[in-house]
């Protein structure tokens, strides 16, 4: 009827697609500072964020009673206390498909950059180094580990495979039946796992159970050799220790797109290992899947709005 909008705030940097909806108020704010969005906030009936924004407690306190939803645009929702959330009863949503494709892409192109050695070739070569003695490796026929089949994991297996990659897979929450149907081998445990590959990439979500999941031990039981990417969330391989292995030439290179602290201070263990490449949490920025996330989570979250008013909420 004549009621008033439903206002919804886009804090972070995304491509939000449509704006005018009859009933809805978008504003968008790329790049909103966090006092900012602390102080606006109770004007507000949800609130969209990408990984940047931490929905914690204070954040949450400082929304007040109008807040109903809170959306990612994105699918990890490790930057929000889910907990105190739904204690609120807040209602959380993500947008959970759109930028599979986009992240599966990078970890592939880390594991390619890693076996080739590109991050140290273009720096030598911008230093005026022509050091053409470098011995990458070749992808076919190696063994490619990954922990977490889920979506992206999926589509990485798929990719690896269509480089001719040997896939092995650890993920005690995925069935039989998804492994034999992407021919991905299972690894009935992650010392299995680590002892069987040439290359390994997480796809996991970060959890307590997933945090330090790849530490200094864990790495050890890889061979002598091996690549290791991280395009999930910094922390799953421990930074100080994927660095040593680097260092110690156990590891032959490796990848990350994201830290533990983001952005990273200049000090940073990574910016150390010139084997490691580098990408600033990158796997979702794509032209193409930050339209399908701005719509995806735009969607998501006026519909939950929707079906709150409806209910009469
Ligand atoms: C995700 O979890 O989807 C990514 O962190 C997306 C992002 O860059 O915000």
């Amino acid at each position: 009827g004549s009621s008033a909008p439903l206002r919804v705030l886009i804090c972070d940097e995304m491509n939000p697609g449509q704006l005018e909806f009859p009933g809805f108020e978008i504003e968008y704010e790329g790049n909103l500072p966090r006092e900012e969005t602390l102080r606006r906030l109770p004007e507000f009936d949800a609130l969209i964020t990408r990984s940047r924004t931490k929905v914690d407690r204070e954040l949450i306190d400082a929304a007040g009673p109008r807040l109903k939803v809170i959306g990612r645009g994105g699918v990890g929702v490790d930057n929000i206390d889910l907990e105190y959330a739904s204690l609120r009863g807040l209602l959380v949503l993500n947008a959970p498909e759109s930028n599979n494709v986009s992240a599966a892409e990078l970890a592939v192109m880390h594991l390619m950059a890693a076996a080739r050695g590109l991050t140290v070739s273009d720096a030598k070569t911008r230093a005026g180094v022509w050091d053409r003695k470098f011995l990458g490796l070749e992808l076919k026929d190696r063994t490619l580990g990954i922990i977490g089949l889920g979506r992206i994991g999926s589509m990485v297996a798929d990719r690896a495979q269509g480089l001719r990659m040997k896939v092995v897979a650890y993920d005690p929450y995925v069935p039989d039946s998804k492994f034999e149907r992407l021919g991905v081998e299972r690894a009935a445990t992650l010392d299995d796992l680590l002892a069987r590959v040439d290359a390994v990439t997480v796809h996991t979500p970060l959890t307590d159970e997933t945090r330090g999941m790849l530490g200094r031990a864990e790495l050890a039981k890889l061979k002598k050799g091996a690549i290791a990417v991280n395009a999930a969330r910094g922390g799953i391989i421990d930074e100080e220790a994927l660095v040593e292995a680097l260092e110690s030439g156990h590891l032959f290179a490796a990848g990350v797109d994201v830290f533990v602290h983001e952005p990273p201070t200049p000090d940073h263990v990574f910016l150390r290992a010139p084997n490691l490449g580098i990408t600033a949490h990158l796997g979702a920025n794509t032209v193409e899947a930050q339209e399908r996330v701005g719509a995806e989570i735009v969607g998501r979250v006026l519909a939950a709005l929707h079906g709150d008013v409806s209910r009469g909420a």
